[in-house]
């Protein structure tokens, strides 16, 4: 491997990229044909956001209350009956298909004295509390009553149970506890309009896992927005994508959702000595393609992005078709507030889940659901099952191309000396200006959610 050189400075860090896609032969559609950068401030953040329970509790209260928030797949619970319990800190929540098709959400206590309705998701006619026994009807409102006659206070009306607002989209199923706020297409921001073609509610969840990563949730998601730590973290991909030149946008008036643009099939900047175009394909080729073989010899005068793209094209036939080079190739990625990641790139229809683990700040839950598209003509296949990984390395995971693997362990390893030295230090955590800006932006988001009333 070449060697490593400092990363280098530049007024417009954008124009690398936005020079490679317009040099391809489809260059992309208009969202993607241009950058949009803010000057979001070089103020520092206090560590404690990452270790304080007091945070944590406040984070309870005012954000996982407020925001909309990803609970499971429409496919999870795709029979009238089928109930998903999603979790976060201390709050359970039931998300129900209905007898109607339609999906409501209610939270997962009884209303006569609170108890706990279902541990784990589940298959109901009815929905029972296991202590006295009142009986729900999956819309929520109220069945039956042991010694009814012992209650004239209580209503059909007065003791449904209570309601969460449930939100739609690409197949994912939302929810918010907020009765208040805003509907989850306002929410969402542009992301329908840039993640629409990527067909989500055409797919399933083909593998499904769940890790407990050793760090806070925001250090956990946070690893994932910015690809500035590659070079060091993640050096077998150096001669194939450009983490350097990597764009991160973060759109006016937008405060939920942020991208990252990271070319594929060119080497990072990182390196002082360039790989010549044949060797980038080779590079590739070792990574990617399995069973192993030799890279072809690439035609004089191309290059390994276009002659990468050439092979996805052919690969993936009509699916390409309306996709411009950069969505085949390069890694497109973005974020909805507070702890979801998604993948614009056909070849990585990946999506992440970050949650705090209960109410331990120093740990998280880290789901991957990795979709596959509908078979065409073929009815919806059962959605995998979360694998509890335990200690369970993502190099075991067989869904997950083979180079893939190790970046996930990587980049678990950080978060947990991470975690270790927030506590070990006192000096405030500080992002760049441009490759982090997307964290910068995720905090000011939470901020602003912290300090309403
Ligand atoms: S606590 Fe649920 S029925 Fe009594
Ligand atoms: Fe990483």
């Amino acid at each position: 491997m070449n060697t490593i050189a400092k990363h280098q400075g530049s007024p417009q860090p954008w124009s690398f990229y936005q020079n490679l896609i317009a040099s391809d032969a489809r260059p992309g559609q208009a969202d993607i044909r241009q950058a949009s950068h803010q000057d979001l401030g070089l103020a520092p953040i206090d560590r404690s956001v990452y270790t304080s329970r007091d945070v944590h509790q406040q984070e309870m209260e005012k954000v996982w209350q407020r925001v909309w928030q990803l609970a499971c797949r429409e496919e999870e619970i795709a029979e009238a009956g089928d109930i998903h319990v999603y979790a976060i800190g201390d709050l359970s929540i039931l998300v129900v298909r209905g007898s109607d098709g339609d999906i409501k959400a209610f939270y997962n206590s009884c209303t006569h004295r609170g108890t706990k309705l279902c541990n784990d998701s589940t298959h109901l006619k009815k929905i029972r509390c296991p202590f006295h026994g009142f009986t729900w009807k999956l819309d929520g409102s109220l069945d039956s009553v042991p010694s009814r006659w012992d209650f004239p206070q209580l209503s059909e009306d007065s003791h449904r149970l209570q309601e969460v607002k449930v939100g739609r989209w690409g197949g994912f199923v939302f929810v918010n506890p907020d009765p208040a706020a805003q509907p989850l297409q306002a929410y969402l921001e542009d992301l329908p309009g840039h993640l629409d073609p990527c067909g989500f509610e055409d797919m399933y969840i083909a593998g499904y896992y769940r890790k407990v990563l050793p760090s806070n949730w925001k250090a956990s998601i946070e690893a994932f927005l910015e690809a500035f730590h590659v070079t060091e973290t993640h050096p077998q991909t150096v001669e194939f994508s450009d983490d350097v030149h990597t764009q991160y946008d973060v759109f006016p008036g937008r405060r939920h959702t942020s991208r990252f643009l990271q070319p594929v099939g060119v080497p990072s900047a990182a390196l002082t000595t360039a790989p010549s175009e044949q060797e980038i394909v080779d590079r590739m080729f070792e990574l990617t393609v399995r069973p192993p073989m030799p890279a072809p010899q690439l035609p004089e005068g191309m290059t390994a992005r276009a002659f990468m793209i050439a092979g996805l094209r052919a690969q993936l036939g009509a699916r390409a078709e309306p996709l411009s080079d950069a969505e085949l190739i390069d890694a497109m990625q973005y974020s909805l507030f507070p702890n979801m990641v998604l993948f614009r790139s056909i070849g990585f229809p990946v999506v992440y889940r970050f949650r705090p683990n209960g109410n331990d700040p120093d740990s998280s839950l880290f789901d991957m659901l990795i979709l596959k598209p509908v078979p065409t003509g073929q009815t919806r296949p059962y959605p995998a099952e979360p694998v509890e990984m335990g200690d369970m390395r993502y190099a075991e995971i067989p869904e997950l191309a083979e180079w893939l693997r190790d970046i996930y362990d990587q980049d678990v390893a950080n978060l947990g000396l991470q975690q270790a030295g927030l506590k070990a230090g006192h000096t405030p955590i500080t992002f760049s200006h441009y490759q982090e800006i997307r964290l910068r932006h995720f905090h000011q988001t939470l901020q602003s959610y912290l300090e309403q009333s």
